[in-house]
């Protein structure tokens, strides 16, 4: 059994049901229309998970999730019930004896009928932005202003959603592709919302000399009726964080997450960017971990190991 396979097995002794593995984590029927969501240490590049996890990784996305979440307080309704491990046994006496693999990566949230739908904004062009503006001037086949450069900031913040490919990858869809999906009126709430949401992450991050690029959202339906955030919210995995000090629009920006992988990635000019890749040395899996957790600090100002679990209504 390969290493990254046994990972897997690891995390399967939560004691229950397993719904959903997705590339990052993995998703339990908690009973009561709840769902635990483990966050794995995994990590992709080039959308390939790669062999070796990050240690604390899944740790970092679950907690600054819950750092972002209780700073939108009376801003957006939102999924989470809990982080607090022994809050998660208090409403789920059965995970107490799997604590120790879930305990600090997991949030207990509110089960959704996810809408199907990606909520990215962006506020400068890069990634699949770039690409298809370099090759056509526009995204998702919407016309931008002339003459942009590789990250360079939009003159406004950009809703441009994407649909939520089960398999394979994700295609950028203009605007009148959400009304169809999901009607104008959900629509327009979808994007005011994820407005609202990354401005506020722009702020937040600004302060800590963080460049908040684009980020992804996901909403869903409770069975309540409520429209609420769900999934982890302006993660580095579900975000562009630019180092501030160090942006230049012209080129790709170095990453404050995953620059160790990718540069490992880079210099070995024998992978071909599939399936299988390569092992990361010890040494890149420190070197990312110690990213990981300077993320964590710098935008909160709390070094994870003495983060206060914040409280939630439930
Ligand atoms: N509160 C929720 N209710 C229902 N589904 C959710 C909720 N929060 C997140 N999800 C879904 O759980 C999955 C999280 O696993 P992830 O590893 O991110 O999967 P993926 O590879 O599909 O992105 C996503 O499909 C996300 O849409
Ligand atoms: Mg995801």
């Amino acid at each position: 059994m390969s290493e990254s396979e046994s990972m897997i097995a690891e995390e399967q002794q939560v004691s229950l049901k397993l719904l959903h593995q997705g590339k990052v984590r993995d998703v339990y029927d908690a009973g009561e229309d709840r769902l635990l969501m483990v966050a794995s240490d995994r990590i992709s590049a080039f959308d390939v998970i790669l062999p070796q996890a990050i240690p604390r990784k899944g740790e970092v996305l679950t907690q600054l999730t819950a750092w972002w979440l209780d700073s939108l307080r009376g801003v957006v309704d939102h999924h989470l019930l809990s982080v607090d491990p022994d809050e998660i046994v208090a409403l789920v006496p059965s995970l107490a004896e799997s604590r120790a693999a879930w305990a600090e990566r997991s949030m207990l949230v509110h089960h959704t009928k996810p809408v199907l739908v990606e909520c990215v904004v962006r506020g400068y062009v890069s990634g699949s932005a770039w690409k298809e503006y370099r090759t056509s001037g526009t995204l998702a086949g919407e016309p931008l202003p002339e003459g942009l450069i590789e990250s360079q900031e939009l003159p406004a913040p950009i809703f441009s959603p994407a649909t939520k490919a089960q398999t394979g990858h994700d295609e950028n869809i203009p605007f009148s592709g959400v009304v169809e999906r999901q009607g104008e009126e959900e629509a327009n709430r979808l994007r005011e919302l994820s407005f609202t949401i990354y401005r506020h992450g722009v702020t937040l991050a600004k302060e800590r000399g963080i460049i908040l690029a684009d980020t992804k959202f996901e909403f869903g339906h409770h069975v309540d009726g409520r429209l609420l955030l769900i999934d982890e919210v302006l993660t580095p995995d579900s975000s562009r964080f630019w180092p501030r000090d160090e942006y230049e629009p012209g080129r790709g920006q170095p990453s404050l997450d995953k620059q160790p992988v990718r540069d490992f990635l880079d210099k070995l000019t024998s992978w071909d960017k599939l399936p299988p890749p390569p092992d990361l040395p010890d040494a890149v899996v420190r070197e990312t971990t110690a990213r990981y957790l300077e993320i964590f600090q710098r935008m909160t100002g709390t070094e994870l190991d003495d983060f206060q679990h914040p409280s939630f209504e439930h």
